[in-house]
């Protein structure tokens, strides 16, 4: 049967039913580091997957999408600059994703607040808390009930395990950004999907620097595993790679 055929039967409405099942994730924060990793960890399992970079040059991840046969979009956004956000909206209004997970943030290193300007202050808490929300809040209507809506956290951001200090603001930034999200999950009590709150460990990349514990590979499989154990149970979690319970 060829596919004009096909294209009028019911047996392509089954196939396309099929087919539409295949998962679809937008991850948000993916040139380099973790995101470009976790992008190239659901296309290993099949997904398709939209991930996006900031600047206007080429990296990692058009590499990759170049070797997805067609699994890999790459979008542009800075989260930083709602207008972007608002557009990147408009750009993928009509796909339904199983999961948006916000991953993008900075840090300004291992500094005490004492010795911090207000300028690096304000621009390592708006990229790093009030960035991802904005995002969640403006992307959230392309994530169906079944769906799962992910943030990067990081244990620094617990207020329980702060016993010893260091990355004061990259912490705090954190702490404000589990905050900020258990306050969009109380507003949406009755939403079905699930909200999730991931530390991935503390791993080598350019942010988690070449004294962390894990490499990548250690950690991202594990990051996806835990989104996926979670998926489709509802309410807000704050969770480890290894889907042990982080403390707030
Ligand atoms: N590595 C760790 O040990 C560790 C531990 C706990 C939590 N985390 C969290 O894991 C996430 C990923 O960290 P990573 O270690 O992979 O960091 P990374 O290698 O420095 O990558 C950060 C990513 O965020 C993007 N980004 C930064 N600011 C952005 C903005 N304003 N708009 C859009 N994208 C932006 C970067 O894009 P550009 O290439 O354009 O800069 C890059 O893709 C972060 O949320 C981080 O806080 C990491």
């Amino acid at each position: 049967m060829g596919l004009g055929r096909a294209l009028a039967s019911d047996d392509v409405l089954k196939y396309m039913t099929n087919h539409s099942k295949q998962n679809t994730a937008l991850i948000i924060g993916a040139s380099r580091g973790l995101g470009l990793a976790m992008a190239a960890e659901y296309l290993t399992r099949g997904w398709n997957v939209t991930a996006t970079v900031r600047g206007d040059g080429r990296t990692e991840l058009h590499d990759l999408a170049d070797s997805a046969d067609g699994r890999l979009t790459v979008e542009k956004v800075d989260i930083t600059v709602p207008e972007q956000v608002a557009a990147l909206r408009a750009r993928v209004a009509s796909t339904a994703f199983d999961l948006l997970f916000v991953n993008a943030a900075i840090t300004n290193g291992d500094v005490q607040v004492t010795e911090v300007s207000t300028e690096t202050f304000n621009r390592v808490m708006v990229t790093n808390a009030l960035s991802p929300i904005r995002v969640v809040e403006a992307l959230q209507d392309v994530v169906p009930p079944t769906g799962t809506i992910g943030v990067m956290s990081s244990t620094q951001g617990s207020l329980t395990r702060n016993d010893r200090a260091g990355y004061e603001v990259y912490r705090a930034s954190k702490s404000a950004l589990n905050q900020l999200m258990r306050s969009f999950a109380a507003r949406h009590a009755h939403d079905p999907r699930t909200m999730l709150l991931l530390c991935p460990g503390w791993v080598r990349t350019e942010l988690g620097g070449p004294a962390a514990l894990l490499t990548i590979e250690e950690s991202v499989p594990g990051v996806v595993d835990t989104i996926e154990k979670h998926a489709g149970e509802g309410g807000l979690h704050f969770v480890n790679y290894q889907d042990q319970v982080v403390p707030w």
